[in-house]
């Protein structure tokens, strides 16, 4: 259970998409990443969080090239993404996860049987 189901006091941003987004950027530069996830201009700010207890977080990259930013917009190391979004991915769709894990894990069974049997 998420915390903000039992704890409905802190503000719960939108889920724009459960996957992170991939941008290249340039050194040096200042951009906003969206903390709200109401902007249009995902992941970027827009100032739609105007109203909202949200903030845009700066992101200054250190040198030219891609960066894997958070879009489900729960990770703990905001806003780079961390991995959350495979949680509330699981969240959202149970059942296919369900099914996904059972696959994996019966798939790791047959292998570390059919290596390791006598
Ligand atoms: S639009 Fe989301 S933080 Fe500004």
């Amino acid at each position: 259970m998420p915390w903000h189901e039992w704890w409905p006091y802190d503000p719960v941003p939108v889920i724009p998409r459960t996957d992170p987004y991939l941008v290249w950027c340039e050194s040096k530069k200042v951009y906003w990443w969206c903390a709200c996830g109401r902007s249009q201009n995902q992941p970027w700010c827009d100032g739609s969080h105007k109203g909202t207890a949200f903030k845009p977080v700066a992101v200054i990259p250190k040198f030219n090239g891609p960066l894997i930013l958070c879009g489900c917009k729960h990770g703990e190391n905001r806003p780079r993404c961390n991995g959350t979004h495979l949680w509330v991915k699981a969240q959202r769709y149970t059942p296919q996860a369900c099914a996904w894990l059972f696959t994996v894990m019966f798939c790791m069974g047959m292998t570390t049987t059919w290596l390791w049997h006598p």
